[in-house]
């Protein structure tokens, strides 16, 4: 049932329009401070996020603190209209800090301690280190507490990273023996008698032996662990002195080595920084295809509204050719991220640095200083349109839900596990891809998805992709078989329920722990294919997922024997040919489909469109999308907020269905057909659908 969130914080209900603000770099020109606080009006910002890299500026020497400009800054700002999302200044840590306690500099996994230099690179476990942030959270905190402009705390900057120093080993060993209790216990999780890794001593344990899996996914479980006990750590002055004020982190989307999801209980508020490669080959239509996925996913990790954290107002200044973004594209990839959950659009960064590293980065405000420059008209407009959204019909569309009635599968330790193991393939293993080649299909058809944990509830959706689900965390398959049994329709494929998850492979047949009995089939052997070698599958003859056609089939393709289910399409080529390649079996009230090969996109389209079709899965416009046009909604059960965006520089038209709509900007009533410019999004409202 649709819902409406309360807004990130409830004592300012409007969308968030702003970003990084670095005072701290121009205290030595007040007349561009002053002319800041004009601009911000005129862009229509209304929360700056501030301090994130301001240690020194905060603490010039040790035990000295200089507060001073940013009580300034707080107080001009509430005084200009605007809110502050106050930073924690961990992720940079100052000169003479890292001079004095070299222990809080990283140890890389040679064993070498960083020199001091660039950000995001202090030790997680140090205690020297977790002193002084106590410190410093603390004292703002306690300083900021009452002050009307704080509405949020931006705890440290895109947390990331290992430390191979002396303190992270032994907290490592500490988080082994807490979860096995004895070495031999760790040695048969990790079947570490191969090749004589048996360990006879915690002290023996090193983060590095790739040969062993369950102890490097171990090693990389730590590092979401520790970084996630020093964000509790962080945030215990936080929330002593703030109570009511929301904790986020900037995440980085599917960033590698954190598992975002294990640390969702840790923070009120997800945020993450979006720098899609826009226009750097010619395919924005995969580039917003993959950002859509990436907002999904980040609002999945609460089941709640997001927020945009960062993303540039033009272009970025680290890619091989950071290029701006064209005309309108701005407003619509903004639209994009409120479009799939995001309460805000912030920017890296409101104005560029004179000098370092991101002195090329854009920014709301260029060098030139002034308000006259294409990107400051474009974030002033979208600042305008955005104003719009937040106060519209039924208060706005802050905090509404996504009425999502499928969910898709993309799970951390899955990804690891089948990166870390030696084959069965060990070229173009691909997992983020193919779960985004199942999400492409729904994204064509403006289906909204959630993207989910594998660990997460599932029981609401009419339907589950869960693609390469290798490794069987701890619940899931029961909670797949109870989905199945209880009416809903699962699909996997080829590499579902290999292993557990110390990556030990399930003894008497795959896919395991039931699942031979949830797909009705026995994979009995996978076929991998080098790049010359093809296969294909075709569909059988009046097949219940009215599958018709043959597809082309590469990388993995599984040798399956039925044990109950019913083949949809069989192989067509080697040994196996004509063995079953696509199953489906009833199991109690639901049906669980198995694809044993990775077929090409065509197929997956053609599966997934017969799915919707069976389950009555509703697109948000009951017309066709032209291709390059998405289109998605939010809800709060009374309306909808229907965005409509044109990922191509052609004109397109989009035929809308006959429900009363009208447009959230200028509430005038809208028809179809709408005819969309180059990167133009238009935001409908309409009752909601019952
Ligand atoms: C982010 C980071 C920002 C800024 C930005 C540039 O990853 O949090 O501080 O460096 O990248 O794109």
């Amino acid at each position: 049932m649709a819902q409406r969130f309360p807004a990130l914080n409830p004592t300012f209900p409007v969308l968030l329009h702003g970003g990084d603000y670095n005072p701290d770099q121009w205290q030595k020109f007040p007349e561009v401070l002053s002319e800041d606080l004009r601009l911000m009006t005129l862009a229509g910002a209304n929360a700056l996020s501030v301090g994130i890299f301001a240690w020194a500026a905060l603490e010039p020497e040790e035990g000295r603190f200089t507060f001073d400009w940013l009580d300034r800054t707080m107080d001009s700002l509430e005084r200009n209209g605007q809110k502050v999302i106050l930073a924690t200044p961990s992720g940079a840590k100052p000169n003479w800090m890292a001079a004095k306690y070299p222990e809080i500099r990283r140890v890389n996994d040679q064993g070498r301690r960083d020199l001091q230099q660039s950000r995001h690179n202090h030790c997680y476990t140090s205690p020297v280190y977790r002193e002084k942030v106590t410190i410093m959270n603390s004292k703002l905190a306690e300083r900021y507490a009452k002050h009307p402009a704080l509405i949020m705390w931006h705890v440290s900057n895109e947390y990331g990273g290992d430390c191979h120093c002396p303190l992270c080993l032994a907290a490592f060993r500490e988080f082994l023996k807490a979860k096995y209790k004895t070495v031999d216990a760790l040695n048969d999780a990790y079947w570490a008698r191969f090749w004589s890794h048996t360990f006879t001593a915690w002290e023996q344990i090193e983060a590095l032996d790739s040969s062993v899996h369950g102890l490097k996914l171990d090693w990389m479980r730590f590092i979401t662990r520790q970084t996630t006990d020093f964000l509790d750590h962080e945030a215990r002055p936080l929330r002593k002195f703030t109570p009511n004020i929301p904790i986020t982190i900037n995440m980085m989307g599917t960033y590698y080595f954190l598992n975002y999801p294990a640390m969702a209980n840790h923070i009120d508020i997800v945020s993450w920084d979006s720098y899609p490669s826009w226009h750097e080959w010619d395919h924005d239509t995969n580039v917003a295809m993959s950002t859509a996925f990436t907002h999904d996913l980040n609002r999945g990790i609460k089941q709640k509204p997001f927020l945009l954290m960062e993303s540039t107002p033009s272009a970025v200044n680290w890619a091989g050719v950071s290029v701006p973004k064209r005309p309108n594209l701005h407003r619509t990839a903004s639209l994009q991220a409120i479009a799939h959950g995001s309460d805000g659009v912030l920017y890296f960064q409101w104005r560029k640095s004179r000098g370092s590293s991101e002195k090329f980065h854009g920014a709301v405000v260029d060098h030139v200083g002034h308000e006259n420059t294409r990107v400051f008209r474009e974030v002033a407009k979208l600042g305008g349109d955005l104003s719009k959204l937040s106060n519209g019909p039924a208060n706005g569309v802050m905090g509404m839900d996504t009425p999502a009635e499928v969910a898709l599968l993309f799970d951390w330790e899955v990804r690891w596990a089948i990166d870390f193991a030696q084959g069965p393939r060990n070229q173009d293993k691909n997992y983020e891809p193919t779960v985004q080649q199942h999400y492409r299909p729904f994204w064509n058809r403006g289906i909204p998805v959630d993207v989910l944990d594998s660990t997460r509830d599932i029981s609401r959706y009419k339907l589950v992709i869960a693609p390469m689900l290798y490794m069987l965390r701890p619940g899931v398959a029961d909670r797949l078989k109870a989905f199945v049994a209880a009416g809903g329709t699962l699909v996997s494929t080829y590499l579902t329920g290999i292993v557990d998850e110390n990556d030990l492979v399930h003894l008497g047949g795959l896919p395991g722990e039931g699942l031979m009995d949830l797909f009705g089939i026995w994979a009995e052997e996978i076929d991998v294919l080098p790049q010359w070698m093809k296969q294909s599958v075709e569909a059988v003859a009046d097949n219940p997922l009215d599958l018709a056609g043959s597809f082309a089939a590469r990388h993995y393709a599984e040798v399956l024997h039925l044990r109950g289910a019913t083949p949809i399409a069989t192989y067509t080529k080697e040994y196996y040919a004509g063995t079953p390649a696509v199953t489906v079996h009833k199991h109690g009230k639901g049906r669980a489909i198995y694809i044993a090969s990775r077929n090409d996109d065509a197929f997956t389209d053609a599966l997934i469109a017969s799915l919707i079709q069976q389950h009555a899965i509703r697109p948000t416009l009951s017309a066709p999308l032209p291709p390059g046009v998405s289109a998605t909604y939010r809800t709060d059960a009374q309306h909808d907020y229907v965005f409509v965006m044109n990922l191509t520089t052609d004109e397109k038209s989009v035929p809308l269905d006959a429900h009363p709509y009208q447009d959230a900007l200028t509430l005038a009533p809208v028809s179809g057909p709408l005819n969309l410019a180059s990167y133009e999004t238009r935001v409908l409202i309409r009752p909601s659908r019952k």
